[in-house]
């Protein structure tokens, strides 16, 4: 299964955004991947709806992956959308996601995205397990989500194999299956071989010497 590369800009320098994702794009990364983070859900605030709105003007033909990490991103659907975003992913244990998750990924594919359902790395994977028919993506955090440049979890690789063990034995190859945190190229095959599809980086890639050598790597996995 071919990997996709979804570019964490969360390491990138911030003051220049557009010219760092034009330069990851450039040197192969697939897609953006934008982390919202609102002080609550995760203990740092990062950026939101009007910098993915300028992003998407600069950059009007990127895939943008926003990983929503708040308590309430039904609330933040329509506005998200319309700023351009492709994929949202919503946190189960959000507290505006746990009570009704359809309703949540309902509402997300109303507006025209695609859904995405991710778990912190102390969720049980039996938790994400009943909702995959419901979803396009299953992400699993590898690190405590909430800050870049962390060291990934190991304990990871047996997350992501139990999800594609499910995924396979219910015959869900559409369903995109994303790793996020501490990815590199020495983590970056193990996530393959358990069976992810999207692998997410961000310091790996913002603070390599050789971003497309890099980038190269793990696309040949
Ligand atoms: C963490 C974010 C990640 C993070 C990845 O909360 O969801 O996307 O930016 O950064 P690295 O690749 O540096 O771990
Ligand atoms: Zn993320």
């Amino acid at each position: 299964m071919s990997i996709k590369l979804s570019a964490s800009v969360l390491s990138a320098d911030l003051a220049n955004l557009a010219t760092q994702c034009r330069t990851v794009l450039d040197a192969g990364a697939d897609m953006l991947h934008i982390d919202v983070m609102d002080g609550h859900f995760v203990p740092n605030i990062s950026y939101g709806v009007p910098v993915l709105q300028c992003l998407h003007r600069a950059l009007p033909d990127a895939y943008y992956d926003v990983h929503l990490m708040i308590d309430d991103p039904a609330a933040f659907a329509a506005a998200f959308a319309k700023a351009g975003a492709d994929l949202l992913t919503v946190h189960l244990e959000a507290p505006g996601v746990r009570d009704d998750v359809r309703a949540v990924v309902r509402a997300i594919r109303a507006q025209g995205c695609r859904a995405g359902l991710s778990i912190r790395p102390a969720t049980p994977v039996e938790e994400l397990l009943p909702y995959l028919e419901d979803i396009d993506l299953a992400l699993i955090m590898s690190v405590e989500p909430g800050f870049g440049g962390q060291a990934f979890l190991p304990e990871s690789v047996r997350r992501l194999a139990a999800v594609r063990a499910e995924l396979d034995r219910r015959g869900l190859d559409r369903v995109a299956l994303e790793v996020d945190g501490g990815v590199n190229r020495t983590t970056a095959p193990l996530c393959a071989q358990a069976g992810a599809t999207w692998l997410v980086a961000g310091s790996s890639l913002f603070n390599a010497p050789d971003m497309p050598a890099v980038i190269a790597d793990i696309h040949a996995l």
